[in-house]
């Protein structure tokens, strides 16, 4: 029947599949394969889940020998052996070395169930029902955390108001990088005829992805985190897309030495593209009671062993430092090459990699990653109308198709601004 049987029985939210009609078989490190033996190099990554690239052989040989030797692979939220490693691990390899001191919640394994975890827990915690986002967020689909999205097709969707108890607030860039934020949160709190009340909590994300690779200055998230401890109001980091490295720090918040009081990660935390989601807490922040918030797929043990390992290989290969290498070939490419093709208001923006081609033009964005998709480059759009195309490769990317996938985005920008 080949590809109609997804028109003809799959829901039409399908999306995708819309830019890139088609039928994927293979993957191996950053190249996909189609049903018809077209390969195609990967700078979209699982929109951050594969920041290993897709079937790392260190990740894959622990899954498979997990399988054979039947592990547990479904324990609810019972104690399971793979869980007590990763915990370990965790503790020791990763939070230790940066004196962070978190305890880990595993909700639901996807990044809009770690965000859900912890708006619950903050709103707990305070007593308040308020929390503040930036516009440009994007932290999931699920009511919680689309209220907090700020894309309007997908707040449109929700059928419901999403306004209650969330407060958008706008991010220094949303104003032409002019906006004093800290300042006008300021003025919100201190004046009793502004109508704003305390929040519980103010969430964001270092490195904004889905809102076009905005990248919050160092600065901005120190006097954030001041702002939030003047007032006694948590920070959340949501680090669903930007964490695990891609930053060229494990946590991108480690750029401007700020400690949150809640993170939020998913996606590549689960190192083979398995579903997986924590959200690590502040210990005094532990105010759950047993089961308050639960759910069945918490912690699939399969994923934990996949995430487990992902960690050794961050660990063992420095990959926040292969990505800081990675990020000034990317740097120094899009300077020399990519920039004086660009029109005067067009911009480059992005850190460790991550990064966005600004065309201000939805539609040119479109041909441009439709250029890129006729030769052979899966690459995403981001930012307000698409206007942003996103350079995300996988973090292990092999510099030869690194550049490739760079000389192909070089390609079809000439040809549409020709
Ligand atoms: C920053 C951020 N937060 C949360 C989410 C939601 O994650 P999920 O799609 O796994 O629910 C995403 C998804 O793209 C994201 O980029």
């Amino acid at each position: 029947m080949g590809k109609e049987i997804f028109e003809e029985y799959e829901s039409n939210v399908r999306g995708y599949c819309r830019k890139w009609p088609i039928e994927l078989v293979y993957a191996k490190g950053s190249i996909y394969k189609d049903i018809d033996g077209n390969e195609y190099i990967d700078f979209f990554d699982g929109a951050g889940a594969l920041n290993y690239g897709h079937n790392p052989d260190y990740i894959k040989e622990k899954l498979i020998s997990y399988l054979q030797e039947d592990g547990i692979i479904h324990s609810l939220d019972m104690y399971a052996l793979p869980k007590e490693k990763f915990i370990s691990y965790f503790e020791t390899e990763i939070l230790k070395p940066r004196k962070l001191d978190y305890k880990i919640l595993f909700p639901g394994p996807t990044g809009t169930n770690a965000i859900e975890a912890a708006l619950k827990l903050a709103r707990k915690v305070t007593q308040r029902p308020d929390i503040w986002a930036f516009t440009g967020a994007f932290h999931g689909m699920t009511l919680g955390a689309l209220a907090l999205t700020t894309e309007a097709m997908a707040r449109k969707a929700a059928g419901v108001s999403l306004n209650a108890n969330v407060v958008h607030i706008p991010a220094p860039h949303f104003m032409n990088h002019n906006f004093d934020t800290i300042g006008y949160m300021e003025k919100l709190l201190e004046d009793d005829h502004s109508g704003y009340e305390k929040p519980a909590a103010i969430i964001i994300e270092t490195v904004q992805q889905e809102g076009g690779i905005h990248v919050f200055s160092e600065q901005f998230l120190q006097d954030l985190r001041s702002f939030c401890d003047k007032h006694e109001i948590l920070l959340i980091c949501d680090e669903v897309q930007i964490g695990c490295s891609r930053s060229g720090t494990f946590f991108s918040f480690e750029r401007a030495g700020i400690v949150p009081d809640i993170v939020c990660m998913s996606k590549s935390i689960g190192g083979y593209g398995l579903p997986f989601a924590i959200t690590l807490l502040k210990r005094e922040l532990d105010v759950f009671k047993p089961g308050e918030h639960n759910g069945t797929f918490r912690g699939c043990q399969l994923s934990i062993v996949a995430a487990l390992a992902a960690l050794e290989m961050t660990v063992k290969q420095d990959i926040p430092g292969m990505v800081k290498e990675k990020e000034e070939i990317v740097k120094e490419y899009l300077e020399a090459n990519i920039k004086p093709l660009l029109k005067e208001d067009m911009e480059i923006r992005g850190i460790g990699l991550s990064w966005g081609i600004e065309f201000k033009d939805g539609k040119l964005a479109r041909q441009v990653l439709d250029k890129c998709f006729e030769k052979k480059l899966i690459i995403e759009l981001a930012g307000s109308n698409d206007s942003v195309l996103k350079i995300m490769p996988a973090l292990v990317i092999e510099e030869e198709l690194l550049i490739k996938g760079l000389d192909i985005i070089t390609e079809s920008i000439k040809e549409v601004l020709k």
